[in-house]
């Protein structure tokens, strides 16, 4: 089964309260959530496999470490998963982001692929998938899916809150991906909404009803 954790560093958790705050508009909570992406991914990077490297300092010759390994990608699931990319890319400029587009039926709840575009090297690539809320875990999952189908190998779920019902149905589906999250919350409402969650992470980023 995959990994979950919680990210509950005190500026994490301090950050996270700031955009569960319905009084909190937008400009501070696209700000406040990609300073939250950022400091998860500090967290998750912990692990990033390094080899030695020449590198001449103004003084000489020395041998220090670089990352090795697999290059990064980061991949926001549309649209809410796009406020948190710039907090990934303040941390790792250099990764290819990818992107994978579902929208979730508002009867059904179920998730639809609308859009998909990937670096070509997908394959060789550690793939950070971003989305702010994991609620029932039908989007995680198909998006999990199409990068799968593409050719992705390596890949990590991180989200800024995700309801047990999300957890358990992506470690079902996908053994092999971690998930990584800022809170863990209580549940999921009736009407697909994590409870108390921030509401819709899409809307509140983006100013739309
Ligand atoms: N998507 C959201 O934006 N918020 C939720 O609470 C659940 C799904």
């Amino acid at each position: 089964m995959g990994k979950f954790t919680v990210l509950n560093h005190p500026l994490i958790q301090h950050k996270l309260t700031i955009i569960r705050n319905k009084h909190t508009g937008t400009k501070v909570f696209r700000e406040v959530a990609n300073e939250i992406a950022e400091l998860m991914v500090y967290e998750i990077t912990r692990d990033l496999p390094l080899e030695d490297v020449e590198v001449e300092t103004p003084m000489g010759k020395t041998t220090q470490k670089t990352l090795a390994g697999k290059k990064l990608a980061v991949v926001p699931i549309l649209r809410a998963g796009l406020g948190m990319v710039d907090g990934v890319l303040e941390l790792i400029p250099a990764a290819k982001v990818g992107h994978v587009g579902m929208y979730r039926d508002e009867k059904t709840l179920k998730p639809h692929e609308y859009f998909v575009k990937m670096p070509a090297d997908i394959d060789q690539r550690n793939l950070f998938i971003v989305d702010p809320m994991l609620a029932t875990g039908g989007s995680a999952n198909m998006a999990i899916e199409a990068l799968k189908k593409r050719g992705a190998t390596s890949m990590r779920l991180v989200v800024l809150v995700a309801a047990p019902e999300g957890v358990k149905a992506v470690q079902a589906a996908h053994p092999d991906v971690d998930i990584y999250a800022a809170s863990l919350d209580e549940r999921l409402n009736e009407d697909g909404y994590i409870v108390p969650g921030l509401g819709d992470a899409g809307d509140r980023l983006f100013g739309t009803k």
